[in-house]
């Protein structure tokens, strides 16, 4: 916010209708967009403008949306009330409703703002409050010239040029719905007019509804200033209706992160199929492949390359880290580790800086440390990795025997062998060996190398006397005559 901006002292959010054109159980509110819900980003913009206060008017499905507008106010944002419409029909009793609940004697400016409509930026509302103020306006309303106006309220000007009134697009003859500038919905009124006016609004129009556009004409009677801003970037006042508006709002946010990234110095290669939520925090000169979705409150550090085809839900990436063809969701990547390509991180996997998570490999709850490698076709889960150690392709971390879960621990530098269950719970110290192909149940002490598996044996003639006539036998003999014209007859000391 720039110095000169006014803070306005309310920010009434409308949300109480029914959005039928969703077709969903889910409020159209609660539809989510770049990693919020509709609801959620006109909340962010009204905190993001420095409100005193927020409230959010409700009404269909009431108990779902005051839900998670009490979730919100449980993670200590600032709190935003709740005001419920009653059966009063229309955005002016909606309005109406919202200044109920903040204090009667509230001065300043209110603005009213829409919760199906998520691009409004904190920066738009700022502006409108500053140009309100400046003005000395009673109502100052976004508007935006349309070629085509469908069925928007129309802003009819008088001779001179000023706002006089809004004509809902139902109440309007034939030279006002030519009209291409168009009501956005969103105003900055004077907290006092706004009061005054809606008491005098009726239902007496086309709907049967409590229009919060009339208080633009009552005020002007009133001798107070209406005037219009502007508005160039239409995405802005867009509302979502159904869900190919729901799509299409969602691809222009993240169209507009992207951008924001970009500006930062984060190399997005495309951002057609990269998806970033807008809590997501990149560092400069990362380099997003294509196919990459960073969600939720992921943040990447400088200098890593992420993708392509990588989802990451509430992970932390360090500096200098590089994650191909994988899934994480609440993992950790530290400084200069890698990760992929077909890696699946969940929740509790923490990789040491320099550390490997590698091909068809899956961590649960588990902690790798620095320069660990855990390189290929493994199951690792519940487990505390030292830093140095290798684990061998194929080991799997039998954590589960059916009732309980247990831990393991392999220590700093050890090497477990390829092909290798480690039964939990169990320890392998620092320092140690586990020979490939073991199923490992007990300690194994620093130094020690543990061999859990049949021995080999070899039998003679084995072929011969059970695959008799097989291609294999065949072979067999072939490779014998070979060996003989060599080295002359071979052994004929047999196993049984
Ligand atoms: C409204 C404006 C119209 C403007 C358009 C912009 C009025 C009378 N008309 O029309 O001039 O061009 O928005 O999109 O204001 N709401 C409530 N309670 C209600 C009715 C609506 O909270 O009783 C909320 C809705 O949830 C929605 C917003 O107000 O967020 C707008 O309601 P909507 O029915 O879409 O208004 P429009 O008829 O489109
Ligand atoms: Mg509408």
């Amino acid at each position: 916010m720039s110095d000169t901006a006014h803070r306005p002292a309310a920010v009434i959010i409308l949300a109480a209708g029914e959005g039928t054109r969703m077709k969903s159980t889910t409020p159209k509110v609660l539809h989510r967009i770049g990693g919020d819900t509709l609801l959620g980003h006109a909340m962010r913009a009204a905190r993001g403008a420095g409100a005193d206060s927020t409230v959010v008017v409700i009404r269909h499905q009431r108990d779902r949306v005051a839900a998670f507008i009490e979730e919100c106010n449980a993670k200590g944002e600032s709190r935003v009330l709740v005001a419920d419409q009653d059966e009063v029909k229309g955005t002016g009793r909606a309005a109406e409703c919202g200044l109920d609940v903040l204090p009667a004697d509230l001065t300043g400016t209110v603005v009213v703002t829409m919760g199906d409509v998520p691009l409004l930026t904190a920066e738009t509302i700022s502006q409108l409050t500053t140009a309100h103020v400046e003005a000395g306006a009673a109502v100052t309303v976004i508007t935006s010239i349309l070629d085509d106006a469908k069925m928007y309220g129309r802003v009819i000007r008088d001779a001179d040029g000023n706002v006089e009134r809004i004509v809902e697009f139902k109440d309007a003859d034939e030279t006002q719905r030519a009209v291409r500038e168009i009501n956005s919905g969103i105003y900055a009124f004077d907290a006092d007019v706004l009061r005054a006016q809606l008491a005098k609004v009726t239902t007496d129009n086309a709907q049967g509804e409590k229009y919060l556009t009339d208080v633009l004409a009552l005020a002007r009677e009133d001798g107070g200033r209406v005037i219009a801003h502007v508005l160039q970037d239409l995405w802005q006042t867009e509302g979502v209706n159904d869900r190919t508006q729901l799509a299409e709002l969602g691809r222009v946010l993240n169209q507009r992160t992207c951008e924001r990234h970009m500006r930062a110095g984060v190399t997005i290669v495309d951002p057609a199929s990269t998806w970033i939520d807008v809590d997501v925090e990149i560092g400069q000169d990362t380099t997003l492949l294509p196919g990459t979705q960073l969600l939720g409150a992921t943040t990447v550090g400088a200098e890593s390359v992420v993708g392509p085809e990588v989802t990451l839900t509430d992970c932390e990436v360090g500096d200098r880290a590089t994650i191909r063809r994988a899934e994480g969701h609440l993992a950790v990547v530290h400084d200069d580790a890698t990760v992929g390509p077909y890696s699946y991180l969940r929740p509790g996997t923490v990789l040491g800086a320099k550390g490997k998570i590698g091909g068809f490999v899956e961590t649960k709850n588990a902690q790798i440390g620095a320069g660990a490698k855990v390189p290929h076709l493994t199951y690792c889960g519940d487990a505390t990795i030292g830093d140095g150690a290798n684990i061998g392709a194929g080991t799997i971390f039998a954590n589960y025997d059916g009732v309980t879960k247990g831990h393991t621990n392999v220590g700093r530098h050890s090497f477990v062998g390829s092909n290798s269950v480690l039964v939990a719970p169990v320890d392998i110290a620092d320092g140690a060996y586990v020979a490939a192909g073991s199923a490992i149940t007990g300690a194994v002490a620093p130094g020690q190398i543990a061999i859990a598996r049949g021995n080999q044996r070899n039998i003679d003639g084995w072929v011969d006397r059970r695959r008799a006539g097989t291609a294999t036998a065949d072979a067999a003999h072939a490779a014998e005559r070979a060996a003989q014209s060599v080295e002359g007859p071979p052994s004929s000391e047999t196993l049984s």
